[in-house]
């Protein structure tokens, strides 16, 4: 696949066909391992220090040595250049676990753990995603975020898979939990912002969200164009909103035209929307320093 065939592990920058990780990966064996993808703009990494920095949050957390201070940079846009990727978007898909150890529960420290990135094209279709929305489906995930751990990006994402397949094939672009109580929390990969009247909200991570590099930068920019508040969402917020968001750091801002079967305000893209998603694109432009003509979708 067009941009996916070289891959850098522990160390080395090899064919993804010949890469090799042990059977005996706790990541593998336990899901016990963390993740993060940032966006690349002509092979330019956006937000890494962001994204090393969650990254290094988290690995201290479950006890998983890493050190953002390796050149994480200079390797991401290797990474991108021997894909072929210096003249086009993609992300960069890190993956991090406790690399070989015991076949046990219990947590022990090892010597060799896995760092491993992958390059990966866009999502097709985010260009008209963005320009046109998309619709989203709701998922209830119970009466509690406790068992879910959202805060730190852990491989265990089979609720995401899961959640994600249901939406595809009710064709949404991307499932929302929501608890019981119809409390909103967040996508499966994404964070979701509603506008009513001119106020743009967002649930605040103390719900269990992952806290998202995106949003926080959204969050910034909206302060600057509106009045913004981080509260629980509810579906009621969401089905009452003029206008509702998704952000992440590949999709950047997608609008949000229909939730579940209803329609958000007149169905068509808003103008705070428009505008949160031309300041961000501005930027990525300015902080990269590239011509914002030559960003792609
Ligand atoms: C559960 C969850 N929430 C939110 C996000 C968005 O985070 P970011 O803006 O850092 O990409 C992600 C990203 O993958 C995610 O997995």
């Amino acid at each position: 696949m067009m941009g996916t065939s070289i891959c850098y592990l522990n160390g080395k920058f090899v064919d993804v066909a010949k890469a090799r990780i042990s059977p005996l990966d706790r990541g593998f064996l336990l899901g016990e391992g963390l993740f993060e993808t940032w966006r690349t703009y002509r092979g330019r990494p956006y937000a890494i220090a962001e994204h090393l920095a969650r990254m290094t949050r988290s690995a201290g957390r479950i006890g998983i040595d890493f050190d953002p201070d390796e050149p994480w940079q200079e390797r991401s846009v290797e990474l991108a250049r021997r894909n072929r990727m210096l003249d086009s978007d993609g992300a960069v898909r890190m993956t991090i676990t406790r690399g070989r150890g015991p076949v046990s529960l219990v947590l022990e420290r090892t010597e060799d753990p896995t760092r491993l990135m992958l390059f990966r094209p866009l999502e097709p279709g985010l260009g008209a995603a963005k320009r046109d929305g998309v619709a989203v489906h709701l998922v209830s995930v119970g009466s509690g975020v406790s068992e879910r751990q959202r805060q730190i990006k852990s491989l265990n994402y089979l609720p995401a898979v899961m959640a994600r397949t249901q939406a595809r094939e009710r064709g949404c672009f991307e499932a929302l939990y929501h608890l019981d109580c119809g409390k909103v929390l967040e996508g499966t990969t994404s964070n979701v912002f509603a506008v009513k009247r001119g106020v743009v909200r967002t649930t605040p991570i103390s719900m269990g969200l992952l806290p998202g590099v995106t949003r926080h930068k959204v969050i910034k920019l909206a302060r600057s164009l509106a009045k913004l508040r981080e509260e629980v969402l509810t579906l009621d917020d969401l089905a009452g909103a003029d206008e509702v968001f998704l952000t992440s750091s590949s999709i950047e801002i997608v609008p949000v035209v229909r939730v579940g079967r209803r329609k958000v305000g007149n169905g068509r893209v808003g103008e705070l929307t428009r505008g949160l998603q031309r300041r961000y694109r501005e930027n990525v432009a300015r902080e990269l320093d590239l011509p914002i003509e030559l960003l792609g979708e």
